[in-house]
């Protein structure tokens, strides 16, 4: 029990947190608010420079995060810079993206509903993560970020944002302005924001593990995507005539090596990134399924994800028990649930990373694989840690594996199955 001295002091305590956050929950007329607002260089988040600027009176500091996105970084500071923002930062976290997001999603094998190498979804929370150093640094009262309402990423930012950063107002006035694409854009043109040609077509999204393309004639789920939504992957038509083939080398559930040779993280997911884009590998379309209840005809082309999960999951199934192959695809499920669905930052996600973690140690050897014209196939792989033993499979070592145990084994594995249609031939009979 608390003493009444205790209550006090803790309710005076709370109402002092709470004074704070109304105050900057609504803010002042007095005080002009200050946002720190995550900036692509799109459509959307030009827009909304100049609508916070307007419409909520505030001073906005933009952050371009290169996540590997393969956008002009350059061009999204001087357009934030002529749109009249207080400040703007460049951060190039694309090394601690590859090493502290995409490589524990390899170790996961995650794949959204077996298809989408969540390259988005893990960008979100290493963005919201540089908004609140910046916000803190500079001392903003309050985040915005340009998503829709239709999304995931606004899930993913408003949890992954509201839980580093509680004390902030966070907001998303994409989510209530109303405008349609066409309306934003002829909102860009009065206010003199540049449109570029690639907005109009398609709504894009890019990390270092993938590229997200949305929207115009791709919403029409029977059509095949036409040509031009690529960009990283040559069409497997065109592709080269002649299969390549890839070894992959993995230390502990990483990959650390492409054909022999040592490579960093970032470095190593961009070469794979060529090589199987060359190829015509990694184009993805399917039916997902949102959080927020939509279902999403999505095109994605995610070259050096498609080779490396694959490549992974082939090794883990060569050092593995099978309690432990099977075991993990259910806690490979649940993690990949969590990274799309925005909870990054939920303690559960650090319990399956333990485990996840400790299930990669033996997971060393090399993978190789046969790419060509848009097909991927693995075709050999080798672990210092295998378990598989060819002298097993062949039968050849009679001390290692004596067949006349199997006969026992399989009368106690198919006892009750046999039980139940000895039963259920007595009982037809009867009847
Ligand atoms: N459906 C994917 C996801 O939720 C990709 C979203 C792409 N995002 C975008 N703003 N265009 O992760």
């Amino acid at each position: 029990m608390l003493s009444d001295k205790k209550v006090t002091r803790f309710k005076n305590t709370a109402l002092k947190v709470v004074g704070i956050n109304l105050e900057q929950k609504w803010g002042s007329k007095h005080i002009t608010d200050k946002f720190v607002l995550a900036y692509s260089g799109g459509l959307d988040t030009s827009v909304l420079i100049k609508y916070l600027q307007e419409k909520y009176n505030a001073q906005v500091i933009t952050v371009t995060v290169d996540v590997g996105q393969q956008e002009d970084i350059k061009a999204a500071e001087e357009k934030a810079k002529k749109l009249g923002v207080l400040k703007h930062f460049s951060i190039d976290a694309k090394d601690e993206f590859a090493k502290d997001y995409i490589f524990p999603a390899i170790k996961a094998n995650a794949l959204y509903e077996g298809k989408y190498p969540i390259s988005t979804s893990l960008s979100r929370p290493l963005i919201a993560k540089k908004m609140v150093e910046i916000a803190e640094k500079e001392g903003a009262t309050g985040l915005a970020h340009g998503c829709t309402g239709r999304g995931n990423d606004q899930v993913r930012f408003d949890v992954t944002l509201g839980s580093l950063a509680p004390e902030m107002k966070i907001i998303a006035p994409v989510r209530e302005w109303g405008m349609t694409r066409d309306e934003e854009i002829t909102y860009a043109k009065t206010k003199g924001i540049p449109v570029s040609n690639a907005a109009k077509k398609y709504s894009i999204d890019a990390s270092v593990w993938g590229r997200a393309i949305e929207c115009g004639l791709l919403e029409d789920a029977s059509q095949a995507p036409p040509e031009d939504a690529y960009e990283w992957t040559t069409s497997p038509e065109k592709a080269p005539n002649t299969p390549e083939i890839v070894t992959i080398q993995f230390e502990a559930g990483v990959p650390v090596g492409v054909n022999g040779k040592s490579m960093v993280p970032l470095e190593l997911i961009e070469e794979v990134n060529k090589i199987a884009g060359k190829n015509g590998v990694g184009r993805i379309d399917h039916i997902e399924d949102r959080l927020v209840g939509i279902k999403s005809r999505e095109v994605y082309e995610c070259p050096a994800a498609t080779v490396i999960l694959e490549a992974h999951k082939d090794l883990e199934k060569m050092v593995m028990t099978r309690h432990e192959v099977l075991f993990k695809q259910q806690i490979d499920a649940e993690w990949v649930f969590l990274a799309y669905a925005g909870l990054w930052v939920d303690p559960l996600k650090d319990d399956l990373d333990a485990f996840i973690n400790k299930s990669q140690e033996n997971v060393t050897g090399e993978v190789k694989l046969k790419l060509y014209k848009g097909s991927l196939q693995i075709i050999g792989r080798s672990s210092p840690n295998s378990l598989y033993d060819k002298n097993l499979a062949n039968y050849n070592i009679k001390t290692s594996f004596n067949q006349s145990y199997s006969k026992g084994f399989i009368e106690l594995w198919g006892l009750q199955t046999r039980m139940y249609n000895t039963l259920k031939k007595a009982n037809k009979k009867k009847a």
